[in-house]
C-alpha cells in the first residue's frame, strides 16, 4: 500500500423488500425492489502499479470462484471507457459469503469503480458510468448509489428511497450459494404490483410494518431450491424482538430487522450458537 492508495468499503446490499413485477423480452426480470445496505462488507484498496493484479484475503476469500474476478472485469471495463492502461494493483478483503444475495461481487465491482475514478483522476459522464456498472451486473448501479434506493426496471431504474430509520440487521447464510438465474427460473408465481415506500418510517417497528405489506417475490422458488432458508427465516423470526424475518435478493442470505443494536447481537449470538455451521453478522442498517 502506498500513500496514494485508496480504500472504498463495499458494504451487504440487502433487499428490504423485492417484487417481481414483469420478464422483458430477454428474460431478465422486471423489478420493483427497496434497496439498503449494512454496515458490513468487503473492503477493496487501489493503489498505483504497472498493470493490473488483484490478491484477494479475508474470511471467505477462499469460496471465490476461480477465473476472471469481477473485480478485475470492472477495473478492465473502466480503463476501457476512459481510454487508459488498466494500470491498478488491487486488494480485496472479502467478509461476505459469495452468490449470496447480499451482492458481494456486485458491491465489490461498484467499490473498484469508485476507487479507480478517484486513483486514475477519471471525470467520467454519469450516464457513462451507470451505464458501464449496469454491463458489469444488474445490482452494480445500486451499489454504486449505496444509499437507500427504490430500484425498478431489471436493477437500472433508481430513485433514492425514503431516509430509514436506525435500525440493526442480522444477516444470516447457509454458506451455500445459490444461483440467481436458477431462482429466477424457478418462480412459478405470476407478478407483483409495484408498491414503493412513499414515506420516510419514523422508527423501526414502523419500518418492519411497512415491509411486512410488501414480500420477496423470489423466497418460494429460493426455498424449493434450498430448504434449508424456510429453517432460517423460522429462527430468526423465533429470536426475541425480531421485528420481521425475510430473504435478501435471490437468497440464500436471510435477515432479521431489530430495533436495537442489543437485541441484534443477542439474536446473533443466539443464531450462531444454535447453528455454528452459519454466517452470522450482525451490523447497523446504513440510513
Ligand atoms: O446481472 P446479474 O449477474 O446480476 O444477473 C444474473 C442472472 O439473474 C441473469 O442472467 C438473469 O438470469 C437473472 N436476473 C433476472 N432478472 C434480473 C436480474 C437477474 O432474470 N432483474
Amino acid at each position: 500500500m502506498t500513500d496514494r492508495s485508496v480504500t472504498v468499503e463495499a458494504p451487504a446490499k440487502v433487499n428490504l423488500s423485492l417484487l417481481v413485477t414483469g420478464r422483458r423480452p430477454d428474460g431478465y426480470h422486471l423489478l420493483d425492489s427497496l434497496v439498503a445496505f449494512a454496515g458490513v462488507g468487503d473492503t477493496l484498496t487501489a493503489s498505483p502499479g504497472l498493470g493490473l493484479t488483484l490478491s484477494v484475503d479475508g474470511p471467505t476469500a477462499a469460496s471465490l470462484p476461480e477465473g476472471e474476478n469481477i473485480v478485475l472485469k470492472a477495473a478492465r471495463l473502466l480503463a476501457e471507457a476512459a481510454g487508459r492502461p488498466a494500470d491498478a494493483t488491487l486488494h480485496l478483503t472479502k467478509r461476505l459469503p459469495v452468490a449470496a444475495g447480499i451482492g458481494g461481487g456486485s458491491a465489490d465491482a461498484a467499490a473498484t469503480l469508485t476507487a479507480l475514478i478517484r486513483l486514475w483522476g477519471l471525470d467520467l459522464p454519469a450516464e457513462r458510468l451507470h451505464a458501464l456498472a449496469l454491463s458489469i451486473g444488474a445490482d452494480v448501479p445500486v451499489c454504486l448509489a449505496g444509499r437507500p434506493t427504490r430500484m425498478e426496471g431489471v436493477g437500472e431504474v433508481l430513485t433514492p428511497a425514503p431516509a430509514l430509520p436506525p435500525a440493526w440487521l442480522v444477516l444470516v447464510n447457509p454458506l451455500m450459494p445459490l444461483s440467481t438465474p436458477a431462482v429466477f427460473k424457478a418462480r412459478t408465481a405470476g407478478f407483483s404490483e409495484p408498491a414503493p415506500l412513499t414515506e420516510a418510517p419514523a422508527d423501526a417497528r414502523a419500518l418492519a410494518v411497512a415491509l411486512a405489506a410488501r414480500r420477496n417475490d423470489l423466497t418460494p422458488p429460493a426455498i424449493a431450491l434450498l430448504p434449508v432458508i424456510g429453517e432460517m427465516l423460522a429462527l430468526i423470526a423465533a429470536q426475541p424482538d425480531c421485528l420481521l424475518a425475510r430473504m435478501s435478493g435471490s437468497g440464500a442470505t436471510c435477515f432479521g430487522l431489530f430495533a436495537t443494536e442489543a437485541a441484534a447481537r443477542a439474536a446473533a449470538a443466539a443464531l450462531t450458537a444454535c447453528q455454528p455451521g452459519w454466517w452470522v453478522a450482525p451490523a447497523p442498517l446504513l440510513g
